[in-house]
């Protein structure tokens, strides 16, 4: 049973009435229980307040005032301590006025027993439990539900002035209306232009994860030549990587069914994945990027870096949204650490899974399983395929 005593309040204003519940319970075995003892209704309220006590047992007479106002008044107040009321002899107006004023159980007096005391406070400490482990959840439902509505407003608000931004700024990038005379102008127009770009799809991602929260992402499932859009998404990262003097490895097995999933969201895990990869790998490192398909395996997209790696008690951490493990305010990294929770979320959608194995220094390994049906053609099932054939980006 419970290790920790169970701290119970005894409300009863006759001394003699207090020592046989406190010999009923010396009878209880298995179970510790800490007694204190107060003689009035008065100083109820304040002891309940100041002290946390698990049960509460008060008796029904209680000189000029009735157990029933107390519990009514403890109610009133905000109280859900559990409260037995005990009676000198049954009554059942009392039992259901108990019922009716808040109080968890009755008991007469006359009928205690060392077990029915036991049995009594053990089901009314687990009723308020379950009460408020459920009222714990609903408060928690709510705030996030509200945070999602939120934060589905303001990115909703954001995007409207951001796309004139972004509209007008390539106009005058473009030029399309006439020379812009100084070539400075040029330059500026087009940082307004990219930030804007990244800015926007900052706000995307903040509205993927608020709809995936609320259960209101939709997939657009199409059949998706993997080599192809594996080589358009490992164009972009190129880019990065060579600035970060990372090598970009590919191994994607030959002949690749194609993978049945939505094509906006499929490219953004790929790039979310491999840009961590990048931007958390040191200059001299390399990453490396693996496809295989199979009936046991799934459709397997593995992203391999000699990065700096994750400490495995910060995993977690890495996977929520908007927390980074190094979240000093002068990090060097940039970013706000929806990818990965976001690129988790959208692999789940589609029935798959993301798996993220790290070690502190050597580097991150996170595999990314589609189930083996999302694979719509023939060759998935041969093992033919589940060795990856080599070559470089
Ligand atoms: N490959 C990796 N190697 C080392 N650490 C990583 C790697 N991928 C993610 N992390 C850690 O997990 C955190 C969360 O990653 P996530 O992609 O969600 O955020 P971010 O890259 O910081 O920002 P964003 O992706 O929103 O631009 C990162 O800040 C980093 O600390
Ligand atoms: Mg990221």
């Amino acid at each position: 049973m419970n290790s920790s005593p169970i701290r119970v309040l005894v409300v009863d204003d006759d001394e003699d009435d207090f020592i046989l519940i406190r010999d009923t319970f010396r009878e209880i075995q298995d179970c510790q229980y800490l007694l204190s003892w107060v003689e009035t209704a008065d100083e109820v309220v304040g002891r309940l307040a100041s002290e946390k006590f698990d049960v509460c047992l008060c008796d029904y007479r209680l000189g000029p005032v009735s157990g029933l106002d107390l519990i009514k008044d403890l109610r009133e107040k905000g109280s859900d301590c559990p409260v037995i009321l005990v009676t000198g002899d049954s009554q059942r107006e009392i039992d259901l006025a108990a019922t009716d004023v808040g109080a968890n159980d009755y008991m007469e007096k006359s009928g205690i027993s060392s077990d029915r005391l036991e049995r009594v406070i053990r089901f009314s400490i687990a009723q308020v439990e379950r009460r408020r482990r459920k009222r714990t959840e609903e408060v928690a439902e709510e705030i996030s539900k509200l945070k999602s509505a939120f934060l589905a407003m303001v990115t909703h608000e954001l995007r409207t002035p951001l796309n004139a931004v972004i509209g007008f700024s390539q106009l005058i990038k473009d030029q399309t209306l006439g020379p812009l005379g100084d070539a400075t102008y040029v330059e500026y127009a087009n940082n307004i232009y990219n930030s804007g770009q990244n800015l926007l799809g900052l706000i995307d991602d903040v509205l993927d994860v608020s709809k995936i929260d609320f259960g209101e992402a939709q997939l657009h499932e199409e059949s998706i030549d993997v080599h192809e859009t594996v080589q358009s998404i490992v164009a972009i990262v190129a880019v990065r990587a060579q600035e970060a003097d990372v090598a970009l490895l590919l191994e994607v097995a030959g002949d690749l069914p194609p993978l049945y999933a939505d094509p906006r969201k499929f490219k953004q895990v790929l790039i979310n994945l491999l840009n961590n990869a990048v931007k958390f790998t040191l200059p001299g490192g390399k990453v490396t990027l693996k496809v295989w398909a199979g009936s046991d395996s799934g459709y397997v997209f593995q992203i391999i870096d000699t990065g700096i790696g994750i400490a495995f008690s910060d995993i977690p951490k890495a996977l929520a949204p908007f927390q980074q493990v190094d979240s000093d305010l002068n990090r060097q990294f940039e970013g706000t650490g929806l990818g990965l929770p976001l690129s988790k979320s959208l692999v789940e959608l589609h029935g798959g899974y993301l798996d993220l194995q790290s070690e502190v220094g050597v580097g991150t390994t996170v595999t990314v399983r589609f189930p083996a049906g999302r694979g719509t053609g023939s060759t998935v099932g041969t093992q033919a395929n589940e060795q990856p054939e080599r070559k470089s980006a």
